[in-house]
């Protein structure tokens, strides 16, 4: 069988690895440090196709509630064959107004949602506290969306690397890929700095840094840029959390883990991949948290950590094949990486496998951007 080189070994990379691994195929994920531990080790790990579905991503939305639905056999299948538990919750999740402000906005979202048919509900006050009682008493009303779940992400990726590795996947991590070599429009491997690693087929998955790879085409190389995010991790008495569910209010989201940590994020930034945090992003998102959540000043800061979302020109998901063959896409997942996991893993290794791209996929490909200046 050919050889697959899949360039980047967060949780898209080593996803669609394990998936080819399986199926017997010849796949080695590089990256440039260590696995998992870019975008997909500081993301919240939501799952969250309803609460974070916005106005203006209609075309988006089938392909984040498909997405949502492989979670659980793909939880399932993970769990089982890397022997750990993932932290799956299904509690649900809360959007929250602190004033009348954010109440009236988030009725707007709510009557958006509705009209999309999602499956959200309004709640007064008095039924968000009943919710979650540590929440502020300034919670004036809420939206409540029972099937927005979560997981923890870096037990995924930690899992993907060991199942990965297991089924026969080869890893190669503090390998920096430095070019992609591409000759007669068609791929021919990757460039190392020891030399050119031969492959028939290159995945992109490089998150926030493929566009920045030596050697594509200036047309075919994705439009994808770094969109920072700051979290901060507190740490809960396990025994006695303060918070449940996802809560998310106008400043930030919280996320509470089944260990205790509670992740507060994610500050929205242009700031190219300067990763450095700020006393301005960890100051807004310890304020929007204190004020919905009071209890958290007390609370233990565990750490600070930077992320870059690959954000794409459109916020949608750059998948499957491009102008030259054998280079296939898996990038430009925006705010939805951990969620879309599952189904990239999926689409994108049975195109490498059969040439056949599921036609869910089909509105994403690089195709789309191809008539306008990146
Ligand atoms: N999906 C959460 C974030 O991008 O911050």
């Amino acid at each position: 069988m050919s050889r697959i080189a899949i360039v980047g070994g967060g949780i898209m990379g080593l996803g669609i690895g394990w998936y080819l691994a399986r199926e017997g195929a010849d796949v080695t994920v590089f990256d440039r440090g260590r696995a998992g531990r870019a975008a997909s080790w500081v993301a919240g790990g939501m799952l969250a196709p309803h609460a974070e579905a916005e106005p203006g991503e209609e075309r988006l939305l089938p392909l984040l509630i498909e997405g949502h639905k492989q979670w659980p056999a793909f939880v399932e299948a993970l769990e089982e064959a890397a022997g750990v538990s993932l932290d799956y919750r299904t509690d649900g999740t809360l959007v929250v107004a602190l004033d009348a402000d954010d109440a009236r906005k988030f009725r707007f979202w709510y009557e958006y949602l509705r009209g999309m048919g999602q499956p959200v509900e309004w709640l007064s006050g008095y039924e968000v506290r009943k919710r979650e009682p540590h929440l502020s008493r300034e919670a004036v009303a809420a939206i409540w969306s029972g099937h927005d779940y979560h997981v923890d992400n870096r037990r995924v990726v930690e899992a993907l690397k060991r199942v990965f590795v297991q089924a026969g996947g080869a890893l190669r991590e503090e390998t920096p890929v430095r070019e992609i070599v591409i000759e007669g429009g068609r791929v021919r491997g990757v460039r190392l700095d020891e030399g050119v690693f031969e492959a028939e087929t290159v995945v992109l998955a490089a998150g926030a840094w493929s566009r920045e790879i030596e050697g594509l085409p200036p047309d075919i190389r994705p439009p994808v840029r770094p969109v920072r995010g700051q979290v901060v991790i507190l740490q809960m008495p396990p025994e006695a959390p303060l918070l449940h569910h996802v809560v998310w209010c106008m400043d930030a989201y919280l996320v509470p883990r089944s260990n205790g940590q509670l992740l507060i994020g994610a500050t929205v930034e242009e700031m190219g991949f300067d990763a450095t945090p700020t006393a301005g992003g960890v100051f807004h998102l310890l304020r929007g948290a204190w004020e919905l959540l009071p209890a958290v000043y007390d609370l233990p800061l565990t750490e600070i950590a930077v992320g870059f979302r690959p954000t794409s020109r459109d916020d949608a998901p750059i998948l499957g094949p491009t102008p030259v063959e054998g280079l296939v896409m898996a990038t430009g997942h925006h705010r939805n990486g951990i969620l879309l996991a599952p189904l990239t893993a999926d689409v994108v290794s049975r195109f490498v496998l059969t040439g056949e791209l599921d036609p869910l996929a089909q509105p994403f490909t690089l195709a789309r951007f191809l008539s306008q200046p990146a």
